[in-house]
């Protein structure tokens, strides 16, 4: 059985997150997850995008990533902007792994509503989203987690 690890992105990631989503949503997404990766880096940890990643704990090969990052739309609100696996890295529960780690770490930042668009709203109704409005087959859905606060 493979051990698996989901750790923090660190710089030398960028590159092989960058083609797991080139392979699944072509070269417009990859060059803005590849700026949205650069941001971790160079922002303010408290403003930046937060991105984890899942590896191979024996081989190191980095199978699959995600991420959130904060919005100025409300106090406290969030965003989910990417989750994507290898493809023979999916069906093996990493996806739940990848969207725990960010729903725990946004409730320690004190979120209070979550937002993501996503093709996918069946892996994300399991987690308590709920979708508010399908634009051109992306789902707007939302997690509420508090009160929410101008
Ligand atoms: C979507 C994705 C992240 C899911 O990760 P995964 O590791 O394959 O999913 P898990 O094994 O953690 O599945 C968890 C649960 O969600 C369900 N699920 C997984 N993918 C699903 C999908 N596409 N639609 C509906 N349900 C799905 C699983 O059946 C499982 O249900 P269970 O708990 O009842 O057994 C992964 O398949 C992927 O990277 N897909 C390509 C990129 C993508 O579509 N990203 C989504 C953002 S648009």
């Amino acid at each position: 059985m493979e051990r698996i690890e989901i750790r923090e992105m660190k710089h030398r990631d960028i590159s092989t997150c960058e083609e797991i989503v080139r392979d699944e949503w072509g070269d417009v997404a990859a060059d803005r997850a590849h700026d949205q990766m650069i941001r971790m880096f160079t922002m303010r940890p408290a403003d930046s995008p937060q991105f984890y990643v899942a590896e191979n704990a024996e081989t190191g090969e980095v199978i699959g990533f995600s991420a959130f990052e904060p919005t100025s739309l409300m106090k406290d609100t969030y965003d989910f902007i990417w989750i994507a696996l290898k493809p023979s890295a999916r069906g093996k529960k990493l996806g739940t792994l990848l969207t725990e780690v960010r729903l725990r770490d946004v409730e320690k930042r004190g979120g209070k509503l979550i937002c993501l668009m996503t093709e996918k709203p069946g892996f994300f109704k399991k987690f308590g989203f709920q979708t508010v409005e399908i634009f051109d087959g992306w789902n707007l859905m939302v997690k509420k987690l508090g009160k929410v606060e101008i």
